[in-house]
């Protein structure tokens, strides 16, 4: 069944081979899931070669470990440990037909990032992104074929994750969406259309839950209470866990920019800020919880 607000899946175009743009924690979790399910070339780039060389070693580990759990035989793995290279120089999306960029989720960057790109890529190559919060309109605003631009939101953990938003841009053309849900549906991923809204659906929630800890906590509750309080309910992560997991960043970037859009229904906590800056990792997978916080 064809998704709500999916166009004709005929429109789609072929992917051959994939560009990520970065090589971080979700780019390269991006990498191994396009090289995984799609058996293209996929190429990573980032700003220096240490960090290509961590993002293309993740992959190879990846591939490494689910033919050691049986769920790749040798010659399949050896197959995608080829498919997958790393670059500083982006000139290699240039017979790209789908570049996903992962980069810092900061506007300014990203607009950047797209403008060097459309220099590279062909015209016809669809550009996604997997901005969490940002308006993808935006983003594609100074492009020359901002058409083919679309908002690709996928979860960590990328691999075990289902959801993949898909974000329509004010420009994004029939051809680009199509092509986004295609890829999705090859990726074995549900796929949702969403409005280009600040942080589309399910960071909007995400942001509410990890919030409303945090505004616990600001109130006055012990962090580890409110860390605990939600174990009744039987929830996959308890609250701390998911921040680390997400990044203490990203989440005060997603609250900020939600802040920014709705002051009155979205707040920052002083505490999630004193967590960012103190950079200290936050976990309670054994059972230690920042005391100072
Ligand atoms: N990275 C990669 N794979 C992971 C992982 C991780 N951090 N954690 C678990 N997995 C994998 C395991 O390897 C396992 O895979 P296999 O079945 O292939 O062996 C699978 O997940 C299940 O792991 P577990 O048996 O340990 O299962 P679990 O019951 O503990 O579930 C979980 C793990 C799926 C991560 C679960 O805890 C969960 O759903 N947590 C919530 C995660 C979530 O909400 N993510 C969204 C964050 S928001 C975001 O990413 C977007 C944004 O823009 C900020």
């Amino acid at each position: 069944k064809r998704p709500a607000g999916a166009p004709d899946p005929a429109l789609a175009r072929e992917v051959t081979k994939v560009g990520i743009v970065g090589a971080g924690l979700m780019a390269s979790q991006l990498a191994l899931l396009f090289l995984r399910r799609l058996q293209v070339p996929v190429v990573l780039t980032d700003l220096d070669q240490a960090r290509v060389d961590k993002g293309v070693a993740y992959v190879h580990a990846q591939v490494d470990k689910l033919v050691g759990k049986g769920r790749l035989d040798e010659g399949t793995a050896a197959k995608l440990r080829g498919l997958v290279s790393g670059s500083v120089d982006k000139s290699v999306f240039a017979d790209a037909d789908f570049v996903i960029e992962a980069v810092f989720e900061n506007l300014e960057i990203k607009k950047q990032v797209w403008a060097e790109l459309e220099k590279i890529v062909s015209p016809e190559a669809i550009l996604a992104t997997n901005t969490s919060s940002l308006s993808v309109t935006a983003m594609a605003a100074d492009l020359e074929h901002p058409q083919r631009v679309v908002g690709v939101h996928f979860f960590n953990p990328v691999s075990v994750m289902p959801l993949v938003e898909i974000v329509r841009a004010e420009r994004t053309d029939d051809v680009a969406l199509a092509t986004a849900f295609a890829v999705g549906k090859k990726l074995r991923k549900s796929c949702v259309l969403v409005k280009d809204a600040p942080s589309f659906v399910v960071n909007r929630l995400l942001t509410r839950f990890l919030g409303e800890t945090f505004a616990a906590v600001d109130a006055g509750t012990p962090l580890e209470v409110a860390n605990t309080a939600l174990d009744p309910l039987g929830l996959p992560m308890r609250p701390l866990t998911l921040l680390t997991m997400v990044g203490p960043a990203v989440a005060l970037h997603v609250a900020e920019t939600l802040h920014a859009a709705f002051p009155d229904r979205f707040a920052v906590s002083p505490n999630l800020a004193r967590v960012v800056e103190s950079g200290k990792p936050l976990t309670d997978r054994d059972g230690e919880i920042d005391p100072e916080v």
